[in-house]
């Protein structure tokens, strides 16, 4: 099933290949539970994660999984790839083959990297409206000018997509070491934007996304699950 919520009888009928009017009287007799309670209604909602047992038969349904890395400097924030290792290549878990990426990371970035097979918590995590923060440490070439944290502040123009990027935080932490925060993820931002300044990026390390911080005890390349709490936390204002 695809991601998204569909109603029983619909899925039903095309997992099982039977006509909906035959649905009803199955859930008539009581014998058509979903996540573990008896089922009553043909419009309740199911989605690809809902345990659905029919006449003592389950079907099939995916896990919801729901991880963090500490995304390695080198790795693509891909599926596959012909040339270089990608940040699905380092993991080993059952749901693998499942997973999408959560806002990636530039190759030569490091840090928090979110993968899940979950499309509307992806998207809840992603979607400008919701202003889920994500925090970067940023390694520039040359100091940091206040003119640069302005236009952080007030928006940029990228003529290409022909966007202005929402209002971003700059904030300096040394000559040459900065903290910016984004509520959006285009193609590049952060070295586009300090690219305007003819400053480049030596260094893009991701801290945040949200209320979730990278975990100090990841090396690069290693990863975790996400507690309950983390991930409940993590979409808990949307
Ligand atoms: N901005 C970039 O330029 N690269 C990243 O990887 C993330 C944000």
């Amino acid at each position: 099933m695809a991601s998204g919520s569909h109603r029983l009888d619909r899925h039903l009928s095309s997992t099982l290949g039977i006509n909906r009017r035959n649905i009803k009287p199955l859930l008539a007799q009581g014998l058509i539970s979903v996540d573990d309670k008896i089922a009553c209604a043909a419009d309740q909602l199911v989605n690809q994660f809902s345990r659905i047992v029919v006449d003592d038969m389950e079907l099939p349904s995916m896990t919801a999984t729901y991880l963090q890395m500490h995304k390695a400097v080198g790795l693509l924030s891909a599926t596959k790839d012909a040339q270089y290792p990608t940040v699905i290549d380092q993991i080993d878990h059952p749901a693998k083959l499942e997973l999408h990426i959560v806002g990636r990371l530039d190759r030569n970035s490091s840090g928090l990297l979110l993968l899940t097979n979950d499309g509307n918590w992806s998207q809840a995590m992603m979607a400008p409206e919701n202003c889920v923060e994500k925090v970067y440490r940023v390694e520039l070439a040359k100091p940091v000018t206040p003119d640069c944290i302005d236009a952080f502040a007030s928006g940029m123009h990228f003529p290409f997509e022909d966007i202005t990027t929402l209002p971003a935080k700059l904030e300096v932490l040394d000559e040459r070491v900065a903290q910016v925060t984004l509520v959006e993820g285009r193609y590049h931002q952060i070295k586009r934007m300090f690219g305007r300044f003819r400053n480049p990026v030596v260094g893009l390390h991701r801290i945040a996304i949200g209320p979730l911080l990278l975990d100090p005890t990841l090396e690069p390349g290693q990863w975790r699950e996400l507690s309950a709490s983390e991930r409940a936390e993590a979409v808990s204002e949307h």
